[in-house]
């Protein structure tokens, strides 16, 4: 291997046999070996013209050019290389006597040679490559030095071939091997010099291909040894991960997928999928999903028998777990030891009952101010607004609800200013929520919110806000929040951000579902004129029977409990768009009794799941079930209808968007009278249509199917200006 080393020169011009080297000569020849031939050739003082230090590097350069193997006659015998008269004896034990001095010298230079430059990495492993052998860090180099700059260079540089000396670019190229015959001979000239230099950076060039089929055959191998190791998982996948039927159990599908299971078939369309497994195997049947093994119940008559289910299922497991998973605080669940709380029961003392009056009369007074004093929503007479259903329905659902449940910075009396920084608040909050919300299905299958960063610092901001600091500040603040921070002070060891996150868990729980509730509950009214007219005559009367006046300059509307109770029209939107999964899990093994008198033996930590949208979609117990009817939950006398059946026999469970038994939704009163308070007052206060009067039913976002009220997969526009007629 012989290694060029054509480096810039030092300032200065060191002797320093790796830095000072001047062209093909000096790489050769040190100055203490030109200083030995020349001395020894001088002393002899042949016939010969004087021999110049000039002459001398011009004959090793043209040496070198010509490969070094080949003897120059004439000249080559007038060089001498040491003293001649000691010779002969020396001879006797060294071979090499003639040239002793020079040979031990020049051979210690050579080593320099070898050595790379401080940014090159020699490879050892030679690659064959058009009569020359590239390593690949050669071409790296070359590569890096621009090649059009450095042929330039190159060619401009007399040094390479006529050994004159002068300044060489930094190139550092390592080949292997003396160049072939003819490329030798080709070397002799300067063009050649530069054609060699031209083929090493083409060859460079090429080298590209060389390490893209490196890198490929690189892939090629990594995703064998991937192929065989998935492959091992799965025969022992198959071996000890997937569950067989023992008798008496439900008919099980393990999915395809290793831990996942069913998970994508279940996601992409879950009534589909449950549907085609009732089909095939009956009321009920278990399912692998996300390595959980659900079984699925889908006999309404059944249903009974899993809500009322105490002793061997466990409701709390799931929900808590849940909760920890995605909100990041420490367990509720008073087992774990944090708290000694019982949650269910603040829920239940603080959002029903006497509780309900004051949020409700809260909620009417927010609704009214954010429809009718905001900036944002400034409807008029005289002309249209246009906005989303959506949008409008999320701006002033959130807001509300939002300061009904966590009150407002600020009394009635402060400064306009303050009160519009109260207002960037609730809408910054409202942001953070929608930033968050949306990755909550992937929290709920267990994805770390690490991975999604600008949720989890949304989280973090709403959590921020709630931090008890902030909440004392607060006027009007509710029951339920009152209460959480007094418990969380008194029964927890949870720290100040735990804390907090259990306030942002709650403004989930009060907020997601609600507000597409609410968007699905106007679009319909919107989109259906029976429906409007008949709602809005529904209003009207009760306003007028209680000699209530809708004047929007002074918006002071107020609806009790039982007149709202008084407005059947909200359940018939939440059938369409619910999709909430009824979750309990087995405590221990356990015989499941069906109501066709089956018994199915259930095994300890496995999920049953009751999923309603088989009942709300049921042809057998709605007649078209994917239509709107407005009057379709009112009796022949105008009330609500609670009397539904499947095959002649009366169903006790029809219409389930709040969840059943123990775990159904606390606030689930609350969450009705806030969509009937907005409702009577978009009808009291706005006339209102569809842009496109043409629009189709938006389709249902099933990522969120499992976990509540699902959201359009986009928002439908609509106009609305202030209504003309009072009453
Ligand atoms: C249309 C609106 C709403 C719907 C459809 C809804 C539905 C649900 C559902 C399905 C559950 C879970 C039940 C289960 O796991 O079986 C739930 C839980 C809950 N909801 Fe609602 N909800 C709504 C509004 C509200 C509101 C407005 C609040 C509070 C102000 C609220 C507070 C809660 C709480 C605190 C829980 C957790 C209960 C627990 O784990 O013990 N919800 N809701």
């Amino acid at each position: 291997m012989v290694l060029f080393a054509l480096r810039e020169p030092r300032r200065g011009g060191s002797a320093d046999p790796r830095g000072g080297c001047r062209g093909p000569h000096r790489l050769f020849v040190t100055p203490a070996i030109e200083r030995v031939i020349l001395d020894m050739t001088r002393r002899y003082g042949d016939a010969w013209a004087r021999m110049g230090e000039t002459d001398l590097r011009a004959y090793t350069g043209l040496l070198i050019l010509a490969g070094v193997q080949v003897p120059v006659r004439g000249r080559g015998q007038m060089l001498r290389f040491n003293v001649r008269v000691t010779r002969a004896a020396r001879r006797a034990t060294d071979k090499l006597a003639a040239i002793r001095q020079v040979w031990d010298m020049w051979t210690e230079r050579l080593q320099y040679l070898y050595e790379p430059g401080p940014e090159v990495t020699v490879d050892e492993q030679l690659v064959p490559f058009r009569a020359l052998h590239l390593t690949p860090c050669c071409y790296m180099e070359v590569r890096r030095r621009r090649k059009v700059e450095l042929s330039a260079e190159v060619g401009e540089s007399p040094e390479l071939c006529d050994g004159k000396g002068g300044d060489l670019p930094l190139l550092q190229v390592s080949c292997c091997g003396m160049p072939s015959g003819s490329l030798r001979k080709t070397m002799r000239s300067q063009a050649a010099c530069r054609a060699w230099i031209k083929i090493l950076l083409e060859a460079g060039r090429e080298c590209w291909i060389f390490l893209v089929i490196n890198i490929i055959n690189m892939i090629i191998s990594i995703a064998l040894i991937w192929a065989v190791v998935v492959g091992l998982c799965c025969l022992l996948w198959l071996a000890v991960g997937i569950r067989r039927r023992q008798p008496g159990e439900p008919a099980v599908e393990n999915g395809f997928i290793p831990y996942l299971g069913c998970a994508l078939q279940f996601g992409a369309n879950p009534l589909q999928f449950l549907r085609s497994r009732q089909k095939k195997y009956g009321h009920i049947f278990t399912c692998k999903i996300a390595g959980q093994y659900i079984h699925f119940l889908c006999d309404p008559f059944s249903y009974h028998s899993v809500i009322r289910q105490g002793r061997h299922l466990d409701w709390r497991k799931f929900h808590f777990a849940t909760s920890v998973k995605v909100f990041g605080h420490d367990s509720f669940d008073p087992r774990h030891g944090h708290t000694t709380e019982n949650l269910h029961q603040t829920f239940l003392k603080t959002l029903q009952g006497e509780a309900l009056p004051s949020l409700i009369e809260s909620m009417m007074g927010h609704l009214q101010d954010v429809m009718l004093k905001s900036d944002k929503l400034s409807p008029s007479k005289d002309h249209w607004d246009v906005d989303g259903i959506f949008a409008f329905c999320y701006k002033v659902m959130f807001e509300s609800g939002y300061l009904t449940l966590f009150g407002k910075e600020l009394g009635e009396d402060k400064i306009q200013a303050q009160q519009e920084a109260q207002k960037a608040l609730v809408l910054n909050a409202l942001e953070n929520f929608k930033e968050f919300d949306k990755i909550f299905p992937a929290l709920v299958a267990g994805l770390p919110i690490h991975v999604f960063k600008s949720a989890h610092s949304a989280r973090e901001k709403l959590a921020k806000t709630m931090h008890a600091e902030n909440l004392s500040k607060r006027e009007n603040v509710s029951d339920l929040i009152s209460m959480r921070m007094i418990l969380n002070d008194s029964l927890s060891t949870f720290n100040d951000v735990s804390k907090s996150r259990t306030h942002v868990a709650l403004l989930w729980a009060s907020q997601a579902n609600t507000l597409p509730a609410t968007f699905w509950s106007l679009f319909y009214l919107i989109r259906s004129p029976d429906a409007m007219k008949a709602a809005r005559e529904e209003v009207l009367k009760i306003l007028e029977d209680s000699g209530l006046t809708v004047d929007p300059s002074n918006p002071t509307l107020n609806l009790t409990r039982d007149q709202l109770d008084n407005m059947p029209h909200h359940k018939k939107a939440m059938r369409l768009s619910s999709a909430s999964m009824n979750v309990r899990v087995a405590k221990e093994d356990f015989l499941l009794h069906l109501d066709n008198q089956e018994a199915y033996r259930i095994r300890k930590d496995d999920v049953i799941a009751l999923y309603p949208p088989m009942l709300h979609f049921d042809p057998d117990i709605y007649e078209d079930p994917y239509e709107f009817k407005f009057d379709r939950f009112l009796d022949e006398k105008g009330q609500e209808k609670v009397n539904f059946s499947r095959n002649g026999r009366r169903l006790r469970y029809f219409n389930m968007p709040f969840g059943s038994g123990v775990t159904k939704c606390p606030g689930r009163f609350f969450a009705v009278y806030e969509i009937k308070q907005f409702l009577t007052l978009v009808l009291s206060y706005f006339d209102m249509e569809l842009l496109d009067p043409a629009t189709q039913v938006p389709p249902l976002d099933q990522s969120r199917a499992g976990l509540g009220i699902l959201q359009p997969t986009y928002d439908v526009d609509f106009r609305y200006k202030l209504r003309s007629t009072t009453c």
